[in-house]
């Protein structure tokens, strides 16, 4: 159900053109998602913010609530977008055409959809993980972003010609390295890569793009869920292996997906672009 925060007009500036441009972000309720969602509201995008907002009975950890997507609405408002939240689940792909209409009766139209919703689970070989977290790892990280192209890119398309729509997603370094015990993650992962480079082919001459970022380990509840799977004190342990020897912060991951949103990437497609402080090197 959607619930509009402080509705307010904005103008925003879009290659010569005075347009508010509309972005729907997945995973909007908590870490890169709600990064995102201020990333583009501070540019005057208005965004619905979507997220499942509940646990997963497969997860032994828990996920975004509805105060943590209140709390990401209230501060794209206050960063000077126009920001709604709308709870869908990835899985749900009739969930998500119900966002996307709900964008377009609103806002009158669709202009980027960014795949940010994720789950982690592994720990073991991936013949000893339980088929229920597997399948969920698969559903959520690939086949939530399938559904989301799905739903959205239709909407984008529907844009008068000549359009310049963005379908964006979160892939990951995993979809480049084979990561030890997340065996089913990276197979998702490198399929999320596929799936841009796929989808930039079919979007051909329509003017809409697709493109990725890859993030390497940014401090979010993924990662700590990260640091238990592989029995680490924490988080802070993965900076090591990252050649810049810090974390990254959600707002730098944000930025990579604000920017392939934005008019400086009209030149991009199929690209999946690593922000990872040089994980994947
Ligand atoms: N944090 C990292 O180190 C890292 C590294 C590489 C890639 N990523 C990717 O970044 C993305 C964002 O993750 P994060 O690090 O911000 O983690 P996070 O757990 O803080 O945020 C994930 C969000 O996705 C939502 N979500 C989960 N399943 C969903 C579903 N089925 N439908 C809708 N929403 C759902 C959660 O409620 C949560 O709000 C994920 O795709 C993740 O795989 C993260």
């Amino acid at each position: 159900m959607p619930w509009v925060g402080r509705a307010r007009s904005r103008v925003a500036p879009w290659v010569g053109r005075v347009v508010s441009r509309v972005a729907l972000v997945t995973g909007a309720a908590r870490g890169i998602g709600a990064a995102t969602v201020l990333a583009l509201a501070a540019d005057g995008w208005r965004v619905l913010a979507v997220d499942a907002c509940t646990d997963d009975p497969a997860l032994p950890y828990a996920l975004g609530t509805p105060d943590d997507l209140a709390a990401s609405v209230a501060a794209g408002n206050a960063a000077g977008g126009v920001v709604a939240g709308f709870e869908a689940d990835v899985r749900d792909e009739n969930g998500l055409c119900d966002a996307v209409a709900w964008a377009e009766a609103e806002w009158g139209g669709l202009d980027a959809a960014i795949g940010v919703a994720g789950v982690i689970a592994g720990g073991v070989p991936l013949w000893e993980m339980p088929r229920d977290q597997l399948d969920t790892v698969l559903d959520v990280d690939l086949f939530g972003v399938v559904a989301l192209a799905r739903a959205a890119v239709p909407a984008l398309l529907r844009r008068p010609a000549p359009r310049d729509g963005r379908f964006i997603a979160v892939a990951s370094a995993a979809a480049t390295r084979g990561l030890p015990m997340l065996a089913a993650y990276c197979a998702a992962k490198a399929g999320v890569a596929g799936l841009i480079r796929g989808l930039a082919a079919d979007l051909r001459g329509t003017g809409v793009t697709a493109n990725a970022v890859s993030p390497g380990s940014t401090e979010t509840k993924i990662l700590d869920e990260s640091a238990r799977l592989y029995d680490l004190p924490s988080a802070a342990s993965f900076a090591a292996q990252q050649p810049l020897e810090r974390l990254l912060a959600p707002a730098e991951v944000a930025a990579a997906l604000a920017f392939l949103a934005g008019p400086g990437a009209s030149g991009m497609t199929g690209a999946v672009v690593p922000v990872d402080a040089g994980l994947a090197l």
